[in-house]
């Protein structure tokens, strides 16, 4: 008798699992990003994040890069890159779709929090001096484009949460408590 019993609690278990498979990705939010960025790549290259994202420094929103600061180092003429065969096809293709028809890349915005929520890079980057990988967690290291969000959300089973928003905000607050900033209500949410 006690054995059927194990073999039960064994196999309701291994469904409870099979279940929290099925429905924690399909929680997850993804988009698709027009081009097949790397981060790691471009760190690698020696650039800076700020290069890249120029409003973090002193503007609420970090800014996502313009076609023009590719063009940087993506040029016709490479005497740099000579023979790198990724490095041409994408020069062409940035020259040809954006370049040549002044558009903009239509990059899509992955971490945006809702609008009642009050939050300043330049406040956190020049006052507070964090990191920017602090806070985006291994998006330096990143080989495909960012799809989801990189925040260090505390990581127990999502199902568990109920809210994204409270978990976001609890992150924030662990921060702010341990660096002795205000935790005030009003200073988020005005
Ligand atoms: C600092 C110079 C530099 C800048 C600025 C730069 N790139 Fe690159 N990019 C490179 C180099 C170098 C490679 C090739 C790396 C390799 O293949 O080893 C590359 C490769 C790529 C690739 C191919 C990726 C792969 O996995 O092979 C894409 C896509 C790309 N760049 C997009 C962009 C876009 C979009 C921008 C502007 C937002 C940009 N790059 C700005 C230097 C740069
Ligand atoms: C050569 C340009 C370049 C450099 C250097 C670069 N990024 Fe990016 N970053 C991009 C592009 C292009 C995207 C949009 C495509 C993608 O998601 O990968 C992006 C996306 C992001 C995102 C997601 C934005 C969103 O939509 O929410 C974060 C966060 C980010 N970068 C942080 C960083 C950090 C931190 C560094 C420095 C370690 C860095 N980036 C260096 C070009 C760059
Ligand atoms: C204290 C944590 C923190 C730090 C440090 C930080 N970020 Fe962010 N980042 C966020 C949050 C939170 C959001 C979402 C902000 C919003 O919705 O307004 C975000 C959004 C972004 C975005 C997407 C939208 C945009 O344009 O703002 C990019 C790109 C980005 N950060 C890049 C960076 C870079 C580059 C640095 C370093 C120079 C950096 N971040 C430093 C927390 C941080
Ligand atoms: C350090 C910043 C910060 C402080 C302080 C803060 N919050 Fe938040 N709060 C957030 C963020 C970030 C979110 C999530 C927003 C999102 O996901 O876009 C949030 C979300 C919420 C939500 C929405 C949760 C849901 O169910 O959707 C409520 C309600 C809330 N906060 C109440 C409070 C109250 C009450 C206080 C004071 C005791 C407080 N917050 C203090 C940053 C903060
Ligand atoms: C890694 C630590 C860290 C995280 C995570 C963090 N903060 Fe902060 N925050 C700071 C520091 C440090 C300061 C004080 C900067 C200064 O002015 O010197 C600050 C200041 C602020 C202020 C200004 C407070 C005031 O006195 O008026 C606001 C608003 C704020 N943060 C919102 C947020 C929100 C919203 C989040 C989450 C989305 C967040 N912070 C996440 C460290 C953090």
């Amino acid at each position: 008798m006690r054995i059927i019993v194990r073999i039960l609690e064994f196999t309701a278990g291994a469904l409870f699992i099979a279940l929290l498979a099925v429905i924690v990705p399909a929680r997850e939010k993804r988009v698709e990003q027009p081009l097949p960025f790397n981060h790691k790549k471009h760190v690698e290259a020696g650039w800076e994040c700020i290069n890249c994202h120029p409003f973090a420094d002193h503007a609420q929103h970090a800014g996502l890069p313009q076609a023009q600061e590719c063009v940087e180092c993506h040029k016709t003429e490479m005497p740099k890159y000579p023979d790198n065969k990724a490095m041409r096809e994408i020069t062409e293709l940035l020259e040809k779709e954006y370049i040549a028809k002044g558009r903009e890349i239509p990059w899509k915005v992955v971490h945006r929090l809702d609008d009642w929520v009050y939050f300043s890079h330049q406040r956190h980057v020049k006052l507070g001096k964090i990191e920017c990988t602090t806070c985006h967690v291994g998006v330096d290291k990143m080989t495909e484009p960012v799809t989801k969000p990189l925040f260090p959300i505390p990581s127990y089973p999502q199902i568990f949460a109920y809210n994204e928003s409270v978990r976001t905000m609890e992150w924030c607050i662990a921060c702010h408590e341990q660096k002795k900033v205000t935790t005030d209500c009003n200073a988020c949410h005005r």
